[in-house]
């Protein structure tokens, strides 16, 4: 295992440790959709997105401490959007971050309520007084992660769009709507990660942008990722069902150009997000890293 990836599982077991303290059960009946938000929430999972936030907050002196609620919202948002993607009406997976889906192992309602109440403590976190930024970086964070996950051009129209776009021969342009269900379903999230810590530092526009553009690259090559590893993938080392895009007849960079053109997209956009990069100079050696291991990971 090379340096960066034993940084990462640092990273994670430091965070699922710190998990507990914000998922109070209620003594209630209610408890049981707390317990399946923290069923899937705690569940594995690389938590690539709260280590951009906390990384991203580092490059302006931020530390993981005061950027830990923003990371955790984040974390509760993808995984939100993690148990609402298995549902039998989306894609219909039993298999999640190595154990049963959420409507698997307890119902379906459960898991619908389980990803709203993700959702919702999202904003709850990133707005309360856990948060301990001032209420204009606060409003800036939710009008952000809003924006991210929603229905218009974020999280949720990608997922529109990916269900439906379910054959290459329906569109005059397929390459413009894959790209664009990637940079959307996928894209959206990883960039709000790197621009929550842009926002967390009050960090310069040149500073911003640069973040920007290393985000929406990823963004893209993580999702070209996923695709391949759902061809390529073992579902030990993915702890999710593979085979499934071809199956379901997904419209993915795979399907359109075939694995080898698409492993070669992936790595010219990585190579692209680390040169984004060079405003930070050394201090974004991590991030570097952080694309390199997104380009050739297992999981
Ligand atoms: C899976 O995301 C969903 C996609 C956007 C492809 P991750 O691969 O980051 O999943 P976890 O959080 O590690 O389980
Ligand atoms: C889902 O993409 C991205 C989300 C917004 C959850 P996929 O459907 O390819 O993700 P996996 O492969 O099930 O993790
Ligand atoms: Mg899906
Ligand atoms: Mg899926
Ligand atoms: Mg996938």
């Amino acid at each position: 295992m090379n340096s960066f990836s034993s940084q990462l599982i640092a990273f994670s077991q430091n965070f699922n440790q710190r998990l507990p303290e914000l998922f109070t059960l209620p003594i209630g009946a209610e408890k049981r959709v707390v317990e399946a938000m923290f069923y899937s929430l705690s569940n594995g999972g690389k938590r690539l997105r709260p280590y951009l936030v906390t990384e991203t907050a580092s490059l302006f002196g931020i530390s993981s401490e005061q950027s830990f609620i923003t990371a955790v919202a984040l974390e509760c948002l993808h995984t939100y959007s993690l148990i609402h993607d298995d549902l039998p009406s989306m894609d219909n997976d039993d298999l999640r971050r190595g154990k049963p889906t959420c409507h698997k192992q307890f119902d379906e309602a459960t898991a619908i309520l389980a990803g709203d109440g993700l959702l919702t403590y999202a904003f709850e976190l990133l707005s309360g007084n856990r948060n301990p930024f001032n209420a204009e970086i606060k409003c800036q964070l939710c009008n952000l992660l809003a924006d991210a996950a929603g229905a218009f051009t974020g999280m949720v129209a990608g997922q529109t769009v990916d269900l439906w776009a379910q054959n290459i021969n329906n569109y005059q342009d397929p390459e413009y709507v894959v790209k664009h269900i990637e940079e959307m379903k996928t894209g959206r999230l990883l960039r709000f990660a790197c621009e929550a810590g842009a926002v967390l530092g009050q960090a310069d526009e040149n500073k911003r942008n640069a973040l920007i553009s290393y985000s929406r690259k990823i963004g893209i090559a993580f999702q070209i990722v996923d695709d391949i590893l759902d061809v390529e993938g073992t579902p030990e080392l993915m702890g999710k069902t593979i085979g499934k895009d071809a199956l379901q007849g997904k419209l993915t960079f795979v399907s359109l150009y075939g694995l080898k053109q698409a492993k070669l997209i992936a790595r010219n956009l990585i190579e692209e997000a680390v040169n984004a990069l060079q405003i930070f100079g050394s201090l974004a050696t991590n991030l570097q890293e952080l694309a390199y291991f997104i380009l050739n990971r297992q999981n």
